[in-house]
């Protein structure tokens, strides 16, 4: 499936389309079905869509926040994605502690992951899905070169080339059973992996389905013309 390609001129603007658009998803999935269920990506790109997304007047009490990947470090230690999302946008809102489903992931790989499956199982499928992507490809903790087990919806990952290597992820089907996938990607570091992605080479981004082409939002020095 060729995703849906959005060309912005810098991450500023990249992270004004995200913003909205996560926000009119919201209102509209609200309207529909009552509530906006959301997984949150991880690494830096996404933490000025996140902080735009906060001061957006939303019916809060609605939302539901899953992870699409945690990195194996202490609870609250910095360089754990579920940090950059509370302090960009989580602690600021007028949120109850059942609304935000965390990944374990001090817990270790494996039974993180065991704690989580059944937690995506039921909660499928999810509203949006919010992705990054790595310079090799990857994207959430679905790294080139490591296949995980099909049946599984949350996987343990180690040995991942990008640090911490120990890391909790959602598997491609999870993180493809979604009502819409939006993917963040600025700088020039992205280029080649973009690249790759356009020619319709296989990489970990290629391989999230939804049932609608994904959206991503793209700034020039990533899309390199
Ligand atoms: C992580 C991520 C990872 C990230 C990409 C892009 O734990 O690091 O979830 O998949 O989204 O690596 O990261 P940046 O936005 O920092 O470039």
């Amino acid at each position: 499936m060729t995703p849906h390609w959005n060309i912005f001129a810098d991450p500023h603007e990249v992270a004004e389309a995200a913003a909205q658009v996560i926000g009119e998803m919201a209102r509209h999935a609200i309207e529909r079905r009552g509530v906006f269920s959301l997984v949150l990506a991880g690494g830096g790109t996404p933490a000025a869509a996140y902080r735009l997304l906060g001061r957006q007047p939303q019916e809060w009490g609605r939302w539901e926040f899953f992870f699409g990947d945690e990195r194996c470090l202490p609870p609250f230690h910095p360089e754990r994605n579920s940090f950059m999302a509370g302090e960009t946008l989580l602690d600021h809102l007028p949120l109850e502690p059942h609304q935000v489903h965390e990944i374990p992931a001090e817990l270790g790989p494996e039974a993180a992951a065991e704690k989580y499956e059944p937690l995506v199982r039921n909660s499928r499928p999810f509203d949006l899905v919010i992705l990054g992507l790595g310079e090799d490809g990857h994207t959430a903790s679905l790294f080139p070169g490591q296949e995980h087990p099909t049946e599984r919806l949350v996987v343990p990952v180690h040995d991942a080339p990008k640090p911490p290597p120990e890391r909790v992820s959602l598997n491609y089907n999870a993180l493809s059973n979604c009502r819409g996938a939006l993917f963040l990607v600025t700088g020039e570091s992205k280029r080649q992996a973009l690249a790759d992605w356009r020619r319709g080479k296989a990489i970990p981004a290629s391989r999230i389905q939804p049932p609608i082409p994904p959206e991503v939002l793209v700034d020039e020095a990533a899309w390199g013309e």
